[in-house]
């Protein structure tokens, strides 16, 4: 079972907060490791907490969707990583780890079978020429579509934990907008406006386009040909038959993200750019009274760089290579047998410790600066290479949750 967690305030880690929540939902800019953060959190509560976790991501590399074992188009649909395969990496969970990739189109028909008044409108729609390309133009098609998701999934009451990937908006505050905006656009002016001539005409006759004496209909009419207005008009008419049992939908997915049960992780690299946008963010999550329940510092440099010590052996390097590069030589390894050579790259390597020390000494400044709003700040260090399978995942998650009390290795 699950434990409870006391305050999670504080905490350096996400495991009290991943235990009292419902529902994290990581955000970001494109490409500091939300999707990675995201699976390796899911991954670890698995692993020490237990229960039923899953993980909805959105755009996996093809290697991390493969180890999840989401290869090959799924759709929405949920899959347990098996047991064995965890175990293969040298993982054992006390509960499941299940993962779903998101599918935009697969979602948006879920969502007009469900809200179509009957079926022969559902196919209707799902049949316009018009369907797909408006779906997946309409702005924030993928983000409402995955709190969507989201919603669907918690009202199965199947899982313990949710932790949801986001698509790589260009701004983060999008699909916090997402279901306003959905509401908004379905019962909108635009909407209306352009199927005006259509419920003015209907049921006087095929050349309804007519009735609309607009020269903005006369013109598109000229240029898109009646037919492609037709397959507007019926497909925003169709639609529109839909429209109540949306707008309610998107105000209970807008209700969740809010709930209590839901808290954000906010993850961010430290490079300029990404961290602006995160500080941003984290300010409007907290001026929207969404819970704020985390800050991930992903790919930070590793705490060793600020050590006392090893400022001393990068200061002792530069200021005199030479007696470590006599020590190096005496071992008569044949690369280190030219002293000067030898002392030459120890000075810069001396040098460049200094350097990455500087850095990191910023680092930990701005995690400071930062530590403020959010219940929770984690840093997960740059490995080696990409994170792209399961002892990857293990490997971040150990970083999330800290090294504590951990089920696997
Ligand atoms: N801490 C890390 N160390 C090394 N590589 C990382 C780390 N975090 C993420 N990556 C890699 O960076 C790339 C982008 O990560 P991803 O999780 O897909 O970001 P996002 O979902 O935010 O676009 C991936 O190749 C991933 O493996
Ligand atoms: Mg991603």
């Amino acid at each position: 079972m699950r434990r409870q967690a006391a305050a999670t305030r504080g905490a350096e880690n996400l495991e009290p907060l991943l235990a009292t929540k419902e529902i994290v939902i990581f955000c970001g800019s494109g490409g500091v490791g939300k999707t990675s953060m995201a699976a390796a959190a899911a991954l670890e509560a698995a692993v020490r907490l237990g229960g039923r976790v899953l993980v909805l991501t959105i755009d996996p590399a093809r290697r991390l969707a493969s180890a999840l074992g989401l290869e090959g188009g799924l759709g929405n649909v949920e899959r347990r990583v098996p047991d064995d395969v965890l175990k293969q990496a040298g993982i054992e969970p006390r509960g499941e780890l299940w993962a779903a990739m998101l599918d935009t189109k697969q979602g948006w028909d879920d969502l007009v079978l469900r809200h179509a008044p009957n079926e022969e409108t559902a196919m209707r729609i799902l049949d316009n020429r018009l369907y797909h390309n408006i779906t997946a133009r309409f702005v924030q098609s993928h983000d409402y579509i995955a709190m969507e998701r989201l919603f669907d999934v918690h009202a199965t009451g199947k899982y313990d934990l949710i932790v949801i990937d986001t698509p790589p908006t260009r701004n983060a505050i999008d699909f916090l907008e997402a279901p306003k905006r959905m509401a908004e656009f379905f019962g909108g002016r635009l909407l209306r406006w352009l199927t005006m001539p259509y419920r003015m005409g209907r049921g006087r006759g095929a050349r309804v386009i007519n009735v609309a004496s607009r020269p903005f209909y006369q013109l598109a009419d000229r240029i898109l040909g009646s037919q492609f207005l037709q397959d507007i008009a019926e497909f925003f008419l169709n639609f529109q038959s839909m429209y109540d049992g949306f707008v309610e939908r998107a105000h209970a997915v807008e209700r969740l993200m809010h709930d209590r049960r839901t808290t954000f992780a906010v993850v961010t690299t430290l490079e300029a750019a990404p961290l602006r946008e995160a500080e941003f963010f984290m300010e409007e999550l907290v001026s929207r009274k969404y819970h704020l329940g985390a800050l991930i510092l992903n790919q930070t440099l590793p705490a060793y760089l600020r050590s006392p010590e090893g400022a001393r052996v990068a200061d002792a390097l530069v200021a005199d290579p030479t007696p470590a590069a006599g020590a190096l030589v005496e071992l008569g390894i044949p690369a280190l047998s030219e002293p000067d050579r030898t002392a030459r790259v120890l000075h810069t390597v001396g040098e460049s410790f200094r350097n990455f020390a500087v850095v990191a000494t910023r680092e930990a400044e701005l995690r400071a600066e930062l530590a403020e709003a959010p219940d929770v700040v984690v840093d997960v260090p740059r490995f080696e290479g990409d994170i792209h399978d399961l002892a990857g995942l293990a490997e971040a998650g150990r970083h999330l949750f800290g090294e504590s009390s951990g089920n696997h290795r």
